[in-house]
């Protein structure tokens, strides 16, 4: 099974909202190789980001595949919009649905590729029946409605087990970290069996956006190949 390759993906959250096909533009011709879209409703966690219509702006202004990442109740009555809307990959929590396996279903009956995502208090056994249904597992590494807030290191045992899981049932789905990544943890992350890094804060709150991502993905590869 092969999914060695790392990939960054920046998280516009952190992103000047004024200027977001510049900015992404940026990351992109620095190597980013996924746009991550935080969708945030207000109810599932305590803040409200951006929807559908921003989603479809992004499809136009980038090739990178968008990776987007719904916090909000009731997911299921919005994947096929966001994958109309041009989403690659849709994120649901399992803590957002009585029917992970349902939503996780309908991703993929629509067309995109389907992830899976936990919160920090949630332990990777909850998601023990869904991992041969999923392209990706997300794994909180803070608790999800800010950018910008400290790295919980509990995430590198979870990242771990599912590293020994994917390993077992040679399985293909990738492990995407989310919170807090930065030039310190990239490739400690990548070593325990990360291999998406999502980077708000150490790629947009920087002098130079295009450097940082350059540096992650150095960082991450490195590790990562160490490891296989
Ligand atoms: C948090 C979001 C993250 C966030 C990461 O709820 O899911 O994607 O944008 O931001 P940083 O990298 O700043 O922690
Ligand atoms: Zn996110």
């Amino acid at each position: 099974m092969t999914y060695a390759k790392v990939e960054i993906a920046p998280s516009i959250l952190a992103a000047n909202f004024a200027r977001l096909g510049e900015e992404v533009r940026t990351v992109e011709e620095a190597g980013a190789d996924v746009i991550h879209v935080d969708v945030m409703d207000g109810h599932f966690v305590p803040n409200i980001s951006i929807g559908i219509p921003v989603v479809a702006s992004l499809r136009k202004a980038t090739r990178l595949p968008l990776d987007v990442h719904l916090m909000i109740e009731h997911p299921e009555a919005y994947i096929e919009g966001f994958i109309r809307a041009g989403a690659d990959r849709v994120l649901v929590h399992q803590e957002a649905t009585v029917h992970l396996d349902r939503a996780l279903a309908m991703i993929r009956e629509h067309g995109a590729q389907a992830g899976a995502a936990i919160n920090p208090a949630t332990p990777v056994a909850m998601l023990a029946e869904v991992l041969d249904k999923v392209d990706t597992v997300l794994v909180m590494s803070v608790n999800p409605g800010f950018g910008g807030q400290k790295f919980i290191p509990a995430a590198y045992e979870k990242i771990r087990q599912l590293n020994q899981l994917r390993a077992r049932y040679n399985a293909g789905f990738r492990i995407e970290v989310d919170g807090g990544v930065d030039l310190e943890n990239t490739a400690s992350l990548a070593q325990a069996g990360a291999n998406t890094f999502v980077a708000g804060t150490s790629i947009f709150h920087t002098s130079d956006p295009a450097a940082a991502t350059r540096e992650l993905r150095k960082l991450a590869s490195a590790a990562f190949s160490q490891k296989v």
